[in-house]
């Protein structure tokens, strides 16, 4: 009668910001991504025929409002695909700091969409489990992949979806330079990017040629390449959002400081690359085999101000999937 899923977050090398299509969450460029290990998500679904409305269950707490509303939105969407009216219990774990930029919305959108689809009964390839978590939360649809995924664009719902992406192994650690829930939501602020900042084009346009040598870099093995995308298309989605109107900044003195912090492990050899998302917590991307590295160097660095239990070592994780 329950059905449980897990799932982890994933970060962004090249990133997702902008939406060609809000209500059917189709994003103007494609993104890449790996899948972590670290601050997996729990859902378990219950289809109730006894249910008037459905219920929500947030970290042992009930949940009401609009986070509610946007569960009975998404699990709507799975009645109508598998022709059923029931009602359902939803109850999930999250470890992920909600709201914070540590992509909660992606672990939790993928979780709910694997175990949703399979307590009403219905058999979906990962391709159709990324296409829904996806009309959950765009970045949804690459936590149902494990390891590196590429999200295409597409054209429509049908070819929009994450899939596998081969390449060579690489490992993150997070930095977390603030755990509260961010100020601006990612749906709110890449609307007003679009509608007010005057960089949003550029974006657009930066993030397409970037994704291609993502792709290329990834074929080739080459982590130098994919560290200097990544750091580089994030500042570009960051210039993009500060230029928005009233303006929004995600990264705080810190976020920067730890920016500094990776171009000083490289001059020392260690190659290391920053990233961020919508908030102020920086995540840094190397080698598989270098995490451990890159983290006591961290620790080690009085300049980047990072005491050890707030940096957290993370490698490729699962794909969403049910326990
Ligand atoms: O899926 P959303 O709406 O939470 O947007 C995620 C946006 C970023 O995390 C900033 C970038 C990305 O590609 O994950």
């Amino acid at each position: 009668m329950t059905s449980t899923a897990v799932a982890h977050p994933n970060i962004a090398l090249v990133k997702y910001w902008g939406k060609r299509d809000d209500a059917l969450i189709l994003p103007d460029t494609g993104s890449l991504s790996l899948t972590l290990d670290v601050f997996p998500t729990t859902t378990s679904v219950t289809v109730d025929d006894a249910l008037t409305a459905d219920e929500m269950v947030f970290d042992g707490a009930v949940a009401t409002g609009s986070p509610a509303a946007r569960i009975t939105t998404f699990l709507d969407l799975v009645r109508a695909q598998a022709g059923r009216s029931a009602r359902a219990r939803v109850d999930t774990r999250n470890s992920v700091p909600t709201g914070a930029g540590l992509a909660s919305s992606a672990s939790g959108f993928a979780a709910l969409a694997v175990a949703a689809a399979d307590a009403y009964g219905l058999d979906l390839a990962e391709k159709d489990l990324s296409r829904l978590a996806r009309r959950g939360s765009g970045s949804a649809c690459r936590s149902i992949i494990g390891g590196t995924a590429i999200w295409h664009a597409g054209l429509d719902d049908a070819t929009s979806y994450a899939e596998h992406v081969s390449g060579p192994d690489l490992g993150m650690v997070i930095a977390v330079v603030d755990a509260t829930a961010k100020a601006v939501s990612s749906r709110e602020a890449m609307q007003r990017t679009k509608s007010t900042s005057p960089y949003a084009s550029g974006w657009v346009h930066a993030a397409e040629a970037d994704l291609l040598l993502m792709q290329q870099a990834f074929a080739a093995d080459d982590v130098s390449t994919i560290g200097a995308v990544t750091e580089s298309n994030a500042l570009r989605m960051h210039a993009a959002i500060m230029g928005c109107r009233p303006p929004i900044r995600y990264l705080a003195p810190q976020s920067i400081a730890l920016f500094d912090a990776a171009e000083r492990l490289r001059r020392t050899g260690l190659e290391a690359y920053a990233t961020a998302d919508a908030g102020p917590n920086v995540v840094f991307v190397c080698r598989a085999a270098d995490v451990d590295a890159v983290r006591d160097a961290l620790i080690a660095d009085e300049a980047a101000g990072m005491p050890a239990d707030r940096l957290i070592a993370a490698h490729a994780g699962p794909g969403a999937h049910l326990i």
